[in-house]
């Protein structure tokens, strides 16, 4: 077993949620590798002062320097606002540092690739994308049954990642909700990501795309209770053509969800459908004696890394991002196997050409040609 230190730039709501797995990582059985979380840089003191009770953090810092100079850290986490993630990234790959770095990876389509051409011309710096919902065990058995060729010729696909919160009309503005921080493609950078891993994994690179978006919600309220533009994007809904029709759908207004993540694929000789809203159950579709028959295959906690979990129970968010961090950890080590691996940075920049052509889409009303990966 080989230890790795890592750093976290953005100790937020998702770098608490690494330092968590960090700390639940013995959980995992037989892992080749034993993360420790040793440095974490962020702007505010409310956030550093979160990682005071973690024992083996022994860098808090304001200054992302100390942790892209620091000889003794040898995996990053980047886990800020998407205004920095170039910035960031690049600094990362210039320093030599691996990293996992959050969605949408760079704001829009030019910041994703320049950093992924930094990453080619760095080819010793191991970099993923965050992207934790696939490891749930109902989806990575979605994703085998797709692609073992079980369904035979596709008819279609429909996946989806959906919030609610944003029902909430008086829910105050933050950097989410503004174009500035987030990014033009609002909702799309911010759960774009969440479905464009298995579909690009399996080669579903769309030919073109037709998008409805959706601004709902146009102000909400400031620090001080008075009304701000909400400018990004509530809602997208992408008719993508990747050979069979493929509906790609990211809201924040999606009535009854809460981060549901699920995906439904038909072909000729099979269907197959996963919703993190039943984590513990599959459904299959196959005709049996003239029948057609939907079962319902409990599918419980078994993951791609075992665990110590016992099987029958259920499998949550923060089991997600252990696994997650499990494969890139495994991944960076060489051990990865026959599992999924995280989003790489090829499959990141093509999520942006998606995105990208889908912002057009919605700007025109017309479908929109998706232009060829650059990388
Ligand atoms: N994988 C997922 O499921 C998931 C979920 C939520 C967010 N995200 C992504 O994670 C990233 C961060 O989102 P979040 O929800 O954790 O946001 P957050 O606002 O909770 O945390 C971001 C943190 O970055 C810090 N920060 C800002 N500027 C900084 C700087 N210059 N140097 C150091 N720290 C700085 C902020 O103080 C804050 O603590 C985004 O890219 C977002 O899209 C991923």
């Amino acid at each position: 077993m080989s230890d790795v230190s890592i750093g976290i730039v953005g100790g937020g709501l998702m770098g608490r949620e690494l330092a968590a797995a960090i700390g639940r990582w013995a959980a995992l059985e037989d892992h080749p590798v034993r993360p420790r979380l040793e440095a974490v840089c962020d702007t505010s003191p409310t956030a550093r002062a979160w990682f005071e009770r973690i024992d083996s953090v022994r860098l808090l810092t304001d200054d992302r320097r100390a942790l892209l100079e620091d000889p003794e850290l040898d995996v990053l986490y980047l886990a800020v606002p998407h205004h920095l993630h170039e910035e960031l990234y690049l600094e990362a790959i210039a320093a030599g540092k691996d990293f996992l770095g959050e969605k949408p990876f760079g704001i829009d389509l030019g910041a994703a690739r320049r950093i992924v051409a930094a990453l080619d011309a760095s080819p010793g710096v191991f970099a993923r994308c965050s992207s934790e919902m696939p490891y749930f065990p109902g989806a990575q058995l979605a994703y085998e049954t797709i692609s073992s060729g079980a369904l035979g010729e596709l008819i279609e696909v429909e996946h989806a990642f959906l919030h609610s919160s944003d029902l909430d009309r008086a829910k105050p503005i933050n950097w989410k909700r503004r174009a500035e921080f987030c990014g033009e493609l609002g909702v799309m950078n911010d759960l774009g990501m969440h479905v464009m891993h298995l579909p690009l994994r399996l080669g579903w690179r769309p030919r073109s795309v037709y998008a409805v978006l959706q601004d709902i919600v146009r102000e909400r309220p400031g620090p001080d209770g008075e009304p701000v533009r909400c400018d990004t994007w509530d809602n997208a809904t992408l008719h993508a053509d990747a050979g069979f029709p493929l509906t790609l759908a990211m809201k924040r207004i999606a009535p009854g969800e809460t981060n549901t993540w699920r995906l439904r694929a038909l072909g000729m000789d099979g269907g197959v459908e996963f919703s993190t809203a039943s984590p513990k159950a599959v459904r299959r579709f196959s005709v049996r004696d003239g029948r057609q028959v939907w079962e319902r295959l409990e599918t419980g906690s078994q993951s791609a890394f075992a665990t110590v979990t016992g099987p029958i129970f259920e499998f949550g968010f923060s089991d997600a991002i252990l696994q997650m961090w499990a494969a890139y950890l495994a991944e960076r080590a060489g051990a990865l196997r026959d599992r999924l691996g995280c989003v790489t940075p090829a499959e990141a920049l093509a999520a942006h050409e998606i995105l990208h052509a889908a912002q057009e889409s919605g700007a025109t009303g017309s479908a929109m040609m998706v232009a060829a990966a650059a990388s």
